[in-house]
């Protein structure tokens, strides 16, 4: 298998560009930024980030607010506060060397089994074996697995898979061969069987059960949420905050915005709720655009408009700042906020 698996690997890999170098820095960052992000979005955020922050030094000495700024877009920037509270302690702990044991790569933040199993197979070549996304299908496949793969004895199960599979020789290219066909032959739906080296050892295939295996997740209660945000315009100037410790969005600037109880309450609930959370009085509100996008089992449907201000807090305060319009691409926002600052940007009303 580790033979039909190399060779299909050696003629079909994509040309990835984490897999050109066995930096282990470079190897984390990519690793990283793949954990909730597809492949063609991370390639662009991965030269970025390490041309600015080439080593693990460069990456500690940065703000945070800097780190944010390059991981804007991505999401989940919770990944890029905890590299960065990494990259610190590889400074202090292991003088700003990467770790190479297994246990000092798992005991940095934001590191968890898969990732320090794919860093050391990768950059150190030692035989650790890996489990995420792609290959849990993978092997449930190859183990004709039919329980729900999330449980407990399930994941028992696949880690046990990977740590017999994973060879001694050059295992970071079976792992990586493993994740390929995860992702490019073994795919959720109409997995393509005839290309795959490991046709003939898949008891999956053999039964026909593509379509059952791995079983599917139950299927999520989504909750559907409506909210507002502002853009309150003072001459050429909008106010923005930064979100607080705590917030989703830790860190990261925002329009002011709140949830808003039910569709029937908006009218008259916005202006009075902008008044009792920020103080403000504004007037003519006009609908900017409607942006509806989902975060974890939460359905949102985000109105967002524009406003004159009128009366309230008009100087920096606290959290808040006003800023330019041209400005906002100074800041890290997250990601609907850096669509509406786009949508004013483009000077447009959607
Ligand atoms: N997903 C997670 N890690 C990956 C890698 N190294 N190559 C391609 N896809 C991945």
């Amino acid at each position: 298998m580790h033979r039909k698996l190399r060779t299909w690997f050696r003629a079909q890999a994509r040309d990835l560009p984490w897999r050109r170098t066995n930096d282990a820095y470079a190897i984390w960052v990519s690793e990283i930024m793949l954990q909730q992000t597809q492949v063609a979005t991370v390639i662009d955020y991965y030269h970025r980030f390490l041309h600015r922050f080439p080593t693990v030094q460069e990456l500690a000495a940065a703000e945070i607010q800097e780190v944010l700024k390059y991981w804007e877009g991505l999401g989940y920037y919770r990944r890029a506060r905890q590299m960065h509270a990494a990259a610190n302690q590889i400074v202090a702990l292991h003088d700003g060397l990467f770790p190479t044991s297994f246990d000092d790569i798992l005991a940095l933040p934001g590191i968890g089994r898969y990732t320090a199993g794919a860093i050391c197979s990768f950059a150190y070549d030692q035989s650790q074996p890996i489990l995420e996304a792609n290959t849990q299908r993978l092997y449930c496949r190859l183990m004709k697995w039919q329980d729900d793969p999330k449980n407990r004895a399930s994941q028992q199960a696949m880690w046990g898979f990977a740590e017999e599979f994973v060879p001694q020789t050059n295992p970071g290219e079976i792992n990586q061969a493993l994740m390929e066909l995860g992702s490019l032959v073994c795919t959720p739906t109409n997995p393509k069987c005839d290309e795959c080296p490991l046709l003939a050892h898949c008891p999956t295939r053999k039964d026909n059960l593509q379509g059952e295996i791995p079983r599917p997740p139950k299927p999520k209660d989504f909750e559907h949420v409506h909210e507002i945000a502002w853009v309150i315009w003072d001459g050429d100037k909008v106010l923005v905050r930064q979100c607080l410790p705590g917030e989703r969005w830790e860190g990261l600037w925002d329009f002011p915005r709140f949830p808003i109880e039910a569709e029937e309450h908006i009218e008259e609930g916005r202006s009075a709720k902008l008044k009792t959370h920020f103080g403000l009085t504004v007037k003519t509100p006009t609908l900017r655009m409607r942006i509806k996008h989902g975060v974890t089992k939460y359905k949102i449907t985000l109105d967002c408009f524009d406003v004159q201000w009128k009366a309230g807090p008009q100087k920096q305060i606290g959290n808040y700042r006003w800023l330019k319009f041209d400005q906002l691409h100074e800041v890290p926002l997250h990601s609907t906020a850096r669509r509406i600052a786009k949508s004013i940007l483009a000077g447009r009303v959607e």
